[in-house]
């Protein structure tokens, strides 16, 4: 059985003290909410109010992306060591918008989710196909590229700390979200994929995420399909009853 995972995907919205009133609102909704791994993934400065707001809670930590060095001279960047250290166990990894507006290539991906990976962070790798690629029948042989260039040369101790996020990039921040009909084919495929690259045991244990206008009214639907186990949540992470609601839904 695979555990559901909802992660809430703050992009570049809250301040630190915006962020502590989100916590704030959001940890009573989830008093007493079991069989589900919560993550929250604000900007990085809100990284360390949001640790603090955390603690005690069953919610768990993660960052939106980091630089796969540990330290030195890339100005403007943040390292897996500095996540560590403010208890994120966990970071978003090639995001459709990492992708699209900052040149992330899947080779890039790759090198992060390596460094991840030897500091102990699970890794919350997206892909996803442009509507272009949907419309021209282009879906799966993209997203197979995405995840055999992103998850090159893991071995399965490595898959272990790997959640997929599957983000239709059409679905993401548009409203148009994809059918559970949709959503289930491109999941089942991806599964397929891993049992390739890996086998068939890693498959079965790996979490994949659906992304891409989640939000309470269409959750249960899309987490109901056998292969969604969990969402990577945007625009509705940012108000707490609907982000609630979806975590409940995952239950
Ligand atoms: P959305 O974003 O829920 O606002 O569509 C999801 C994401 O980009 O992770």
């Amino acid at each position: 059985m695979r555990k559901p995972i909802v992660a809430g995907n703050w992009k570049m919205n809250k301040t630190s003290s915006e962020a502590k009133d989100l916590v704030r609102q959001l940890v009573p909704l989830l008093d007493g909410v079991k069989g589900v791994d919560v993550v929250l993934c604000p900007p990085f400065t809100a990284l360390a109010a949001v640790s603090e707001a955390i603690t005690g809670t069953q919610i768990d930590l993660g960052a939106q992306n980091m630089h796969w060095e540990k330290s030195g001279a890339y100005t403007g960047e943040i390292s897996a060591p500095m996540l560590r250290e403010l208890y994120a166990h966990y970071v978003i990894l090639g995001h459709s918008e990492r992708r699209t507006y900052f040149g992330e290539t899947d080779d890039v991906v790759n090198t992060k989710v390596r460094a991840a990976l030897s500091s102990n962070l699970h890794a919350i790798v997206c892909v996803g196909e442009t509507l272009e690629h949907r419309e021209s029948g282009k879906t799966e042989q993209v997203v197979a590229e995405q995840l055999r260039g992103s998850l090159a040369g893991l071995n399965e101790n490595d898959w272990q700390h790997i959640i997929i996020a599957y983000e239709p990039v059409w679905a993401i921040g548009t409203g148009r979200t994809a059918s559970p009909e949709q959503a289930q084919e491109v999941h089942a495929f991806i599964r397929g994929t891993i049992s390739n690259m890996q086998d068939s045991a890693v498959a079965e244990s790996t979490r994949i995420q659906y992304g891409g206008s989640m939000k309470a009214s269409n959750a249960r639907e899309l987490l109901s399909q056998p292969d969604i186990d969990g969402g990577l949540i945007g625009g509705a992470a940012l108000d707490a009853a609907n982000f609630a609601e979806i975590v409940k839904a995952a239950v």
